[in-house]
């Protein structure tokens, strides 16, 4: 045995501690017996000591085995108890085995003693084993069913959020035209500036829905999270507020992760904004980061993880923690605890959904009144970091004079999109699909500049038709609309990020400026170059 065993010895002879003592040792047990016997003494030994195992006499001047055996299965259920005694009759025996004690020794035969102590702590060590099991089992069927009610939530927000794409693209399209066209009349434009108001709400929350059921575009560049969050820092400190203190605790050296940078700026946003609300007067806020490699063992124990190298993503706060109950729904969409109109209850939803998307995993730790800590684990790749900063529009001019092929299978946003592009100058060819719109690439005899496609079509997908007219009009560059993902193309909801995208619903501004940007891009820009071979 390597480490010495630490036994709890209740016995009054100083005689007997000694030879039970020299009976293990001499069997080659190293061991350290702490020796009680009084009931006070035994209580504190009990209560404060680790013990691997219990011998304990039957009969004692100040105190008894039994209440003794009855007290260490109370606060020490799972340390062997064993009776040493020169006076156990056989019934009274019998009654300690069923008291719950784990074996009896006869003081005349202490050679029993080793192999009954081994015995003990073998069985001992079995029932640990045993009950870690079941608790791993039973966490990891738990873990399971919340899975599985989180993919089932997802395809019926996902379902919901494609459909209302495409409606408040239109709703919201539609308005800023009739906005544009409405002059100077006051009444009129307040009505529609209302509609437009409750339209971009509504997107928003689609918008989320999306991001939840892990079925929005992402835009994946390479990246190292220390310079995510180190530029991102200062954003967070007045969102904060000066009662609560910031601090970063990040790993130098840190592996890269393959992530959306606007996605992963929303999930520490999302993270940060509840801290805060945990923590109304004040406290402290930790963003660490740390490289991690999750074993088998690891992966045994948490239902989809699998084993490699990862980049751990934490935010820790000393707020208000959340009970069990709380912590089993927080990823729900509309789950919240605030009072109505504070919280939606999608900051959550929206981090879970986009860490799931990204291959990543995250798990809550938290305890009421001490504080909560998440931990995102993303897998760890190779190659050369690129820049961190989220694509944002970079083009202000909205007009244009040149070809636009317009191709969507929804005939209302297509309609849309055509009268923006022409309000703005723009020649417009539209098709309603990719066979459609070849037919057109086929007898139109004068330059296309710019193909404007859904992703995901009925027959030939958005991409397919991007090569196929790439050999028919290569000077054609293409912008790439979608609402949703479940395209073999865009497998995962991942495009590359050299392909230039907008998210539906899309104002009419966004898309103008988008159009532009695309348009303005020189061809050989890696960037918004033709399309290359997908890499799904
Ligand atoms: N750091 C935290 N400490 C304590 N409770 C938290 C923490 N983060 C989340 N929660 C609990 O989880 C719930 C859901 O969080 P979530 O971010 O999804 O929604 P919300 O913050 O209520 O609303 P929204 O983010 O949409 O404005 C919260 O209402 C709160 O009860
Ligand atoms: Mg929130």
């Amino acid at each position: 045995m390597g480490t010495a065993l630490h036994i709890l010895h209740l016995e009054d002879n100083p005689d007997d501690q000694e030879l039970v003592r020299l009976t293990l040792v001499k069997e080659g047990m190293s061991c350290e017996l702490a020796c009680v016997e009084a009931h006070d003494d035994f209580l504190a030994a009990l209560k404060q000591g680790e013990w691997d195992i219990i011998l304990a006499d039957y009969t004692l001047p100040s105190y008894n085995g039994l209440s003794a055996l009855t007290l260490a299965r109370e606060l020490r259920p799972e340390v062997p108890f064993i009776f040493v005694s020169g006076t156990i009759g056989e019934d009274a025996a019998i009654a300690c085995l069923k008291a719950g004690a784990t074996d009896y020794v006869l003081k005349h035969h202490l050679a029993r003693l080793a192999h009954a102590v081994r015995r003990a702590l073998r069985e001992a060590e079995e029932r640990k084993e045993r009950k870690l099991a079941d608790e791993d089992r039973t966490r990891l069927e738990e873990q399971l069913r919340q899975a599985h009610k989180m993919e089932a939530i997802g395809r019926l927000a996902g379902g919901i959020a494609h459909d209302f794409n495409n409606l408040l693209t239109v709703i919201n399209g539609y308005s800023e035209l009739v906005l544009n066209s409405l002059g100077a009349n006051l009444h009129a434009r307040k009505n529609v500036e209302q509609i437009k108001k409750a339209g971009r709400r509504a997107a928003t929350l689609t918008r989320q829905l999306l991001a939840f059921s892990r079925r929005q575009v992402l835009q994946l560049k390479v990246l190292d999270l220390n310079a995510v969050v180190t530029n991102f820092e200062a954003m967070l400190q007045p969102l904060i507020g000066e009662d609560i203190l910031l601090e970063a605790v990040l790993q130098p050296g840190l592996g890269l992760v393959k992530v959306d940078p606007g996605q992963i700026e929303q999930i520490i946003l999302n993270l940060t904004v509840n801290a805060r609300d945990a923590m109304p007067e004040g406290g402290k806020l930790t963003i660490e980061t740390a490289n991690v490699e999750l074993d088998e063992a690891y992966a045994r124990r948490h239902v989809s993880v699998r084993p490699g190298p990862y980049v751990m993503l934490a935010i820790s706060d000393t707020g208000c923690g959340m009970d069990a109950e709380t912590q089993a729904n927080i990823f729900e969409p509309f789950f919240t605890t605030k009072e109505h109109g504070k919280g939606t209850g999608l900051g959550l939803a929206t981090v879970y959904g986009i860490v799931k998307q990204s291959g990543g995993n995250i798990w809550v730790y938290s305890e009421p009144g001490k504080g909560t800590t998440f931990k995102i684990y993303l897998p760890r790749v190779e190659g050369v970091a690129e820049g961190s900063e989220p694509a944002h529009p970079r083009s202000s001019i909205l007009r244009g004079s040149e070809t636009i092929l317009l191709v969507e299978d929804e005939d209302m946003v297509r309609s849309l999109a055509r009268e923006i592009l022409e309000a703005h100058g723009y020649a417009v060819s539209e098709a309603r699909d990719s066979t459609e719109a070849l037919r057109v690439c086929h007898t139109h005899s004068g330059s296309i500049h710019l193909l404007v496609t859904d992703v995901v079509m009925p027959g030939m997908s958005g991409r397919e038709l991007a090569a196929r007219l790439g050999t028919i009009h290569p000077e054609t560059k293409v912008l790439y609309m979608s609402g949703y993902t479940d395209d073999a193309v865009v497998r995962h909801g991942v495009l590359n990020a050299g392909l230039a995208f907008l998210q539906k619903p899309f104002t009419a501004n966004a898309f103008l400026c988008k159009v532009r940007e695309v348009l303005d891009s020189t061809s050989s820009s890696p960037v918004y170059g033709r399309m290359t071979a997908s890499s799904e």
